[in-house]
């Protein structure tokens, strides 16, 4: 039926379920209008693990390639740190990523007004920050060969990762992160190690090239990854879109996480090219990790994951007004003071995973209404 929006649902470990739980409740909220959204569900990660003997059954990739619009809840524990590398919970999502092409990851962090005092740094610097990392997922160091480790003749051992770029993968993501900024600020900063780095020099004079001849419009700047990770806890508001690789998106994009004051907070999307027939696979997840400490007991701030899914109204179903709804609603719970522990402060109310998901399709229906 092309009525359906088909959404995979990957729960995965810790406290994947139960945010994920939230996002469900605002998925039915949606489909009480008439949405149509249809939701399967697979297992990932250690949960996968344990039932299947692999971090990403066949099944369950061939449902998201299959499906192609998927939901992710977060993955790994404690438990599994002594699995052999090719079965931790972490390669179900590598994994996914590689196999539906999700080249381009989007981290937006904003800081939400409300909470500009859980920041770390200053109000002043943080206040209406609003940036946006993208950040090559599918290539680098992540993915290069040879990777392993390896006995020397001596006994001893050699471990090897490989960073590798093609001027094709640097200008895809390069793209994405000139066109984003056309509807944002119109502003791109290239991070890379060019001073040490032969990956680096490729990627400035790509992204270079690409910006002249495509993007000549858009302000472009290059920045080395070490002072990049000092401008952002300096003066964080200098960044619109920050374009890198793999590893060091890894890195700056935790960072820039934690000047929104909290991990939970932060929605992501993983987005694979534009096929012929107008689609694009898509992954979307919180930042965050699947805090095992805190499962189960009602307790992780499921707002990552619910602005992870107004990502996905967004960028698979182009409901862009849906996904403002979603968005405006988590600032009216915030402002309305509600927090959950991670975001907890003295004078605020806390609550729980459940709760806080109730808060939020509560101003759904009144932001809709009014
Ligand atoms: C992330 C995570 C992953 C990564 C891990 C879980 C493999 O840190 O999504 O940022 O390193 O990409
Ligand atoms: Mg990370």
């Amino acid at each position: 039926m092309s009525g359906e929006r088909r959404i995979l649902f990957l729960p995965g470990d810790g406290i994947g379920p139960e945010i994920m739980a939230q996002v469900r409740r605002l998925i039915d909220w949606f489909d009480e209008r008439g949405y149509g959204f249809v939701v399967e569900e697979g297992e990932v990660g250690g949960t996968a693990y344990e039932r299947h003997g692999t971090p990403l059954p066949d099944a369950v990739l061939a449902k998201a390639q299959e499906i192609g619009t998927v939901m992710f809840g977060a993955v790994g524990g404690p438990q599994w740190d002594d699995l052999p590398f090719h079965l931790k919970p972490e390669q179900g999502l590598l994994r996914l990523r590689k196999e539906l092409g999700l080249f381009a990851n989007l981290r937006p962090a904003m800081v939400f007004d409300a909470l500009v005092d859980a920041s770390s740094l200053k109000p002043d610097l943080v206040r209406g920050l609003d940036l946006m990392i993208v950040r090559e997922l599918t290539g680098g160091v992540y993915f290069g060969e040879p990777r392993g480790i390896e006995e020397l003749p001596d006994g001893e051992k050699r471990a090897v990762d490989t960073q590798v770029y093609t001027t094709p993968e640097i200008r895809r993501i390069a793209r994405v992160a000139f066109e984003l900024a056309r509807g944002r600020r119109n502003s791109v900063t290239s991070v890379e190690k060019a001073n040490v780095m032969y990956s680096g020099v490729l990627w400035r004079r790509t992204v270079q090239e690409l910006h002249d001849r495509e993007y000549p419009d858009v302000e472009l700047r290059h920045m080395y990854a070490d002072n990049c990770a000092m401008q952002l806890v300096r003066q964080p508001k200098q960044f619109d879109v920050i374009v890198t690789d793999n590893l060091f998106g890894d890195l700056l994009s935790d960072e820039a996480a934690m000047l929104t004051g909290s991990l939970g907070m932060l929605p992501s999307a993983s987005l694979g090219e534009v096929r012929a027939d107008g689609r694009r696979n898509a992954l979307y997840e919180p930042v965050h990790g699947s805090a095992p400490d805190i499962a189960g007991q009602d307790r992780a701030n499921p707002l990552a994951c619910i602005l992870s899914f107004a990502m996905l109204l967004r960028h698979s179903f182009g409901l862009s007004a849906e996904a403002d709804l979603v968005e405006k609603a988590v600032a009216a719970v915030l402002e309305a003071g509600y927090r959950t522990a991670d975001i907890h402060t003295p004078g605020t109310t806390l609550v729980g995973t459940t709760e806080m998901g109730s808060r939020v399709l509560e101003a759904m229906g009144r932001l809709a209404l009014a």
